[in-house]
Parts: structure tokens; C-alpha cells; sequence
């Protein structure tokens, strides 16, 4: 195919999420043309469903027996020795000041019920203190997408829509140097730029059930591999302790916030006995893979066979439909009354830990490509993701490698566009979707050994054939299937347990282990 449009700007975005977003519009106000990229509406990504909030220790309530030292601590705590702590520090020390502009730009979160003139703050799993804030009870992403979406439209930010990025363009010197793109009709073009943003998000929809919507398809991923970059720690694949069950679920499944968990809810099995009691000092607010696994040996070791749920008790939290008004509404779509009844919980694939290795200000190993939000590993989250540092990470990053790109740009660092190359439309090994997600379902989620990791990586073989990237489900497919293979390569290799990695053939903690593992392609296209 040859393309047949082209654009050109200083800086590409691709992706509209929180990340996407605060980098568009920061780097606009430093003077760069800027173009976003974005696969769906510019509100579909997965930042709308993010719901228990924003952690963070705000200047102005530093009296309240709580500090970005503890909430570091509880960072390094929950990542499991690979949390790199420079960076972690870094990251969280700029998220006052990024939640003081966001709600300057417009951002309304929910204030204390005492009237003290401070925000409401819940607390998560793995936190030692009540500092989540959020909106809208348990809509928080929906309310800082909508903040963003409205302040790009004031700032008139270029969107394009339904427009898919398929791989970068480079320069003989190995600079990134623009984007091929899809538009909506799935007419190829070239978007020539200095500067390419990977804010595109995770890789949820790599398993059958998930939080994330259908647009976490690992495309951010896969390019960054195909231009010759690094990803890290990409074996730690979060699982969310608790979605609502539904029988044989598939797709996006409703989220029940950790905060629910932090008003006191309890998990217990179909006999009422309580699910954590015994297994972590936290209890039911034990950091997430703790969680999650203990719920999955739970489920494993069901009186009468395997179960595939247990249950949350909300029973005790008074004024549920207010507090939560996004789980009562999926609760009421099942029957469900949570004042009432025990929530059906099972856990679901949520979050990448790891991604694109990048400085803390998003700089990618490739000059000209850059990386923020769920996409990029920066070292905050190590083995496991802290609950609710990911809107702040994307919104910390995303206004830093704004100022990143400015800064290059000025420095002279970055390839002159015109220079960048297509060699030919891509072709890239795709498998059969449904395929892969039954695979990774059964054998890479939260247990995992070697033979079912070969497994995985036969079938995934098997079912697998070299396709043109001329469609956008193509290029979906095709960055699912090198997500999936990174993924399995990471994890077989690791032999040990740690985080969200749960291997039931090394079931323990391996020292030589604690450090990540950095996967780049081989000339044959091999993670
Ligand atoms: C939740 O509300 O439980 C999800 C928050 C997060 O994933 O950080």
C-alpha cells in the first residue's frame, strides 16, 4: 500500500487517555504544533473507567499524619523489590503539582463530608493511610477525561479520531521520525514528525476477561518494539483483585473499586468464610497481587470443585448507592442490591505493569520516540502497581515529556522529518484473537509453569500467519500477538514468584531475580 495523505507536526500523540491528553496540552502551551492520534472518540480510552482515583499527599494536607515519603514507602512495599526508587520518588513528588493544575483547569474532585474545606481521601489496597482522592464518588476517570477533553477543545488541540498509528517512520540513523497511520476508512497516510508520544495505554484485551476496554490492544507496545526500543518488566500483568462476576464473562467487565474494600467490605468464599483472613497483615487491603492471588487459591480449592467467583460483602457500608454510584449501577443491571446482597467478585486482567522503558520524563531508548502512562515503564510500579498511582503517573509524565520534546527539539537533538523513512507497509505475524485470549487466559494470567507457558506459545505459533497491517483490527492483532510473545518470553524466563508474576513451579521469592528484564526484538522480529 502506499500512502496517500500526510501531515505534519512537531509532536505526534497517540492516544487520548490522561497521559495523551496532559502532554498534548502542555506541549501546545510551549509554542509545538501538535497532532493527536486516537484509535476511538477521543473520551474511549481506558482512562473513562478508571474509578477508585487519584493517590497522591497534597501540600495542604500535610498535618494529616501522611507524607509522599509514606506514600513512596507503600510503592516500594506493593512493587516487590522492583520498584526503581529514584524514579518512584521523582514521580510522586510531582503530583501535587499536577493535581493542583489539573483542578485549576476545571478537574472537580470530592470534598471531605466534614466540611473541613479538604478533599475526601479513600483508602486502597497496599496504602498505610486514607489519600485516594476522587470524583463523582467512583468516577474519578471519568471526571479527569472530561477535564482534559474540554480543556483540548478550548485549546483547540488537533484530534484526529478512529485514526490508528501503525509504525514508526526512521531515519537511516535510526531516529524516529513520524507514524504511519490508518484514517477511518483504513486509508494509509504518513504523519511526519520529530517527535512521536506513545500514550496509547495497556494490554487488558490480551485475555478474555478484563477491566479494560476493547481499545487495550498493546498497539503502543508492538510499535515501540518494531522501532527498535526497550520494554521492561512485561510479565507483570495485573490482575484486579475484584470485577463483578458474571457467568462465563468476556470483554470489558465492570470494575468494584478497592475503595469499596477500603469502607470495609470483605471478601469471603460461597461458605462466608472470609478469603484474607490469615494471609497478609493488611487483611482484605492487602496490596492487589496478594489479593488476587489468595482470591485465585480460593476459588482453586472450593469445597465441591473449582469455583469461579467469591464474593465481596458490602453490606455494612451505609449509603453504598451514593458513595459508589458506578458499582451500584452494574450491581442493579444484575438484580444485585449491595446493601442487601454479596457482591459475585472474580479477578480480571487490569494493568501493565511493565511497558516501554522510560526515563521519568518519558524518553524512550529511541531518540524521537517517547512513551507516558500505562504504556511506558518508568520503574514506579515494579512487580505490582500501587492502587490508583497510575492517573498520576500519566498526569506527572505527560506534562514532563511535553517539556521533554520541547527541550530536545531545541537542543537539535531530533531527525529532521523529511528524512524519515517507509521502507514498505508493514506485514507482521498476527494471530487468531480469540485464539490468543484463551491461551493467555488459561495459562499466562496469575498462575503460571513452564509447560503451560510452552503451551501458550505453540498454540500461539500454531495459529499465527504473516498479515498486512491495511486494517486497524489487523494492527490490533498483530501488537497483541507481539505483546503476547514479549509477555510469554519474559515469563518463562523468570523462575521465581514475585508481584503479579505467580509461577506454581516457583512458587518462592528469588533474589537473583530482583531486577527486570529489558526485551528488545531480534532481526528476525523474536522478543
Ligand atoms: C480501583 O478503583 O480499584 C482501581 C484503581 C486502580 O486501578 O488504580
Amino acid at each position: 500500500k502506499t500512502p496517500v495523505w500526510e501531515a505534519r507536526a512537531d509532536l505526534v500523540v497517540i492516544g487520548s487517555g490522561v497521559a495523551g491528553l496532559t502532554a498534548a496540552l502542555r506541549a501546545q502551551a510551549l509554542g509545538l504544533h501538535v497532532l493527536v492520534i486516537t484509535k476511538a472518540a477521543v473520551e474511549d480510552g481506558n482512562t473513562r473507567w478508571a474509578q477508585g482515583g487519584v493517590a497522591v499527599v497534597l501540600e495542604d494536607e500535610h498535618d494529616l499524619d501522611d507524607s509522599v515519603a509514606k506514600h513512596a514507602e507503600d510503592t516500594f512495599t506493593a512493587g516487590a523489590g522492583l520498584v526503581d526508587e529514584a524514579a518512584a520518588r521523582s514521580i510522586l513528588d510531582g503530583g501535587p503539582a499536577a493535581v493542583a493544575r489539573l483542578r485549576a483547569d476545571g478537574a472537580k474532585f470530592d470534598a471531605s463530608a466534614s466540611g473541613d474545606g479538604l478533599l475526601a481521601r479513600a483508602r486502597e489496597g497496599g496504602h498505610s493511610a486514607f489519600r485516594v482522592i476522587h470524583a463523582g464518588g467512583d468516577a474519578t476517570g471519568a471526571e479527569v477525561e472530561r477535564a482534559l477533553v474540554a480543556q483540548a477543545g478550548q485549546a483547540r488541540v488537533p484530534v484526529l479520531e478512529h485514526h490508528i498509528a501503525v509504525d514508526a517512520l526512521r531515519t537511516p540513523g535510526g531516529r524516529v521520525a513520524g507514524v504511519t497511520v490508518l484514517d477511518r476508512n483504513g486509508v494509509p497516510g504518513v504523519v511526519r514528525a520529530p517527535a512521536v508520544l506513545l500514550a496509547s495505554g495497556g494490554i487488558g484485551q490480551l485475555y478474555q476477561a478484563t477491566s479494560n476496554p476493547e481499545i487495550a490492544t498493546g498497539d503502543g507496545l508492538a510499535l515501540a518494539l518494531r522501532a527498535g526500543a526497550t520494554v521492561a518488566d512485561i510479565e507483570f500483568v495485573q490482575f484486579h483483585p475484584t470485577v463483578l462476576y458474571t457467568p462465563g464473562a468476556r470483554g470489558r467487565c465492570p470494575l468494584v473499586t478497592e475503595a469499596v474494600r477500603g469502607e470495609g467490605a470483605t471478601l469471603v468464599d460461597g461458605a462466608g468464610q472470609s478469603v484474607m483472613r490469615g494471609v497478609h497483615p493488611l487483611g482484605d487491603l492487602a496490596p492487589r497481587d496478594v489479593v488476587s492471588a489468595a482470591i485465585t487459591r480460593r476459588m482453586l480449592t472450593a469445597p465441591g470443585g473449582v469455583d469461579d467467583h467469591v464474593f465481596l460483602d458490602a453490606t455494612g457500608i451505609a449509603g453504598f448507592a451514593q458513595r459508589f454510584p458506578t458499582v451500584f449501577g452494574a450491581c442493579t443491571v444484575l438484580g444485585l442490591d449491595p446493601a442487601k446482597d454479596p457482591i459475585p467478585v472474580t479477578p480480571a486482567a487490569h494493568f501493565s505493569c511493565g511497558g516501554v522503558v522510560t526515563t521519568v520524563d518519558g524518553r524512550s531508548s529511541v531518540p524521537g520516540l517517547y512513551a507516558a502512562g500505562e504504556v511506558a515503564r518508568t520503574g514506579l510500579h515494579g512487580a505490582n502497581r500501587l492502587a490508583s498511582n497510575s492517573l498520576l503517573e500519566g498526569l506527572v509524565v505527560g506534562q514532563r515529556v511535553a517539556e521533554a520534546v520541547a527541550t530536545d527539539l531545541a537542543a537539535g537533538l531530533l531527525a529532521d522529518p523529511s528524512r524519515g523513512r517507509l521502507a514498505s507497509w508493514a506485514v507482521a505475524p498476527a494471530a487468531d484473537r480469540d485464539a490468543l485470549q484463551r491461551v493467555m487466559s488459561r495459562y499466562a494470567a496469575i498462575g503460571r509453569d513452564a509447560d503451560g507457558l510452552a503451551a501458550a506459545g505453540s498454540v500461539l505459533d500454531l495459529s499465527t500467519q504473516d498479515t498486512p497491517l491495511w486494517t486497524h483490527a489487523a494492527v490490533e492483532d498483530a501488537a497483541l500477538t507481539l505483546a503476547a510473545q514479549a509477555l510469554l518470553a519474559a515469563a518463562v524466563r523468570r523462575t521465581e514468584s514475585r508481584g503479579c508474576h505467580v509461577r506454581t513451579d516457583f512458587p518462592s521469592l528469588d533474589d537473583s531475580w530482583r531486577r527486570s528484564q529489558l526485551i528488545r526484538l531480534s532481526p528476525s522480529g523474536q522478543p
